[in-house]
This record gives C-alpha cells, structure tokens and sequence, in this order.
C-alpha cells in the first residue's frame, strides 16, 4: 500500500542505530527498552524521546537514562488538518536534528498522516496489543473482550499509511483468562510486549537491508 518500504542501515553494537521513541502516556514499554540497551550490546540507542503529551509520565525515563525528551503537543490551530500538518513537522524536524535513523512508536496514540509515514516508511515501527489483523486501533483489548475471544497478544510492525496495517514483523500470542478485564488483560500484554519489542528490535535494526 503506497509507497515502498525504505529499511535504515544496518546497525552494530560499535555503531548502533540512533533511535527516538514516540510515547503518550506511562512509558513502560520504553522504559523495558531502554534497560534492555542498558544492559545489552544492542544495534541500536535511544537518542530522543518526544511525547505529544506534556504530561506523560514516560517523559521522565528521559532524565533517568540523561536522554533528551521532550514534549511537542499539538499546536493552537482551528483548522484541524493545518494543525495536523505543523505538529507532525515539528517532530520531524526534531528527528533530523537529532540524526534519527529509526523512529519507535511505544504507545503513541495519534494516528500518523501519510505525509509523514512516507517520510519515513521502513524507519517507523510500532507494536500493538492485539495479534493484527485482529482488533486494530485504540481498544484492542476492549474489542478482544467483546469478542469473546480466548487468545490475543501484540504485534510488532512497519507503520505504513493505513491504521495498524503495515507489514506484520514479529507476533506473540497471550491468553485471554475467565474474568480478564481490560486493564488485567493490558497488564499481561504490556509484560510480553517489553520483552518482545526490544528483542525484534535487536533483529530488525541488526539485519541487512
Ligand atoms: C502498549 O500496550 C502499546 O502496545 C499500546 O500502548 C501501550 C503503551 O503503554 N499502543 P506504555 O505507555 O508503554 O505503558
């Protein structure tokens, strides 16, 4: 769909790939990849955190691992689509300031346009709590359980121009239990996706183009 994928470089541990993380909210999910690079030889280093929302909590793992974060919420604009557009080129100018090669979307909850997608289609990654195709945007574990479904999980994948569409990375599945509400079920999701978020990582951003 749309443009073609365009892979970063491959990264090393002498040479990792310089990362921005794009939160909105606790920032758990950054905060597991941010003690995976810590602790590991990874092919890739968090250069840049950026929130759309000032009052993200993850914004603080900024300070605690002496990385840049900052905040960018969406600009005063009357005209929605205008104030689409600025916000989205505030944080790409960021990104090229700070010689960002992969951006990481982790729980980031605005819907990119296409405009920005295509600046970075291949170098823009997300995960999902749902096993994709199944239950896309922002309710996936609301829409699992009134599904009635009995497993679901997260996705790891390429963001391209549709919502939760891009190319299918890496999968794991998680147990739906008798008497999971949304918020138990998103506790036992968040745990398997902080370790499966930097692990494909570490694959994704070590393999050749
Ligand atoms: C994760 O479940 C992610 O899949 C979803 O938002 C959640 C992020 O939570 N898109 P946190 O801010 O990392 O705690």
């Amino acid at each position: 769909m749309g443009e073609p994928y365009i892979r970063p470089r491959k990264g090393s541990i002498e040479k990792p790939l310089r990362i921005a993380v794009l939160i909105s909210g606790s920032g758990s999910g950054l905060l597991a990849l941010l003690n995976h690079q810590q602790s590991n030889k990874s092919p890739h280093s968090t250069k840049l955190i950026i929130s759309d929302n000032e009052n993200a909590g993850g914004l603080r793992h900024g300070e605690d691992f002496a990385i840049p974060a900052v905040a960018i919420p969406l600009p005063d604009f009357a005209d929605k689509s205008q104030q689409r557009k600025i916000h989205e080129n505030l944080i790409h100018d960021m990104l090229i300031d700070s010689n960002i090669e992969l951006v990481v979307l982790s729980g980031y909850m605005r819907i990119l346009t296409s405009t920005f997608v295509s600046k970075w289609k291949g170098r823009l990654i997300n995960i999902h709590p749902s096993l994709l195709p199944k239950y896309p945007g922002a309710h996936a574990h609301r829409d699992a359980l009134a599904d009635g479904a009995k497993i679901t999980g997260c996705t790891v994948h390429l963001v391209d121009e549709g919502v939760d569409t891009g190319e299918i990375i890496a999968q794991e599945e998680v147990e739906i239990l008798n008497g999971d509400t949304i918020e138990k079920l998103q506790e036992r999701v968040k745990k398997i996706e902080h370790e499966l978020y930097p692990k494909i990582l570490d694959i994704f951003c070590s393999q050749n183009v």
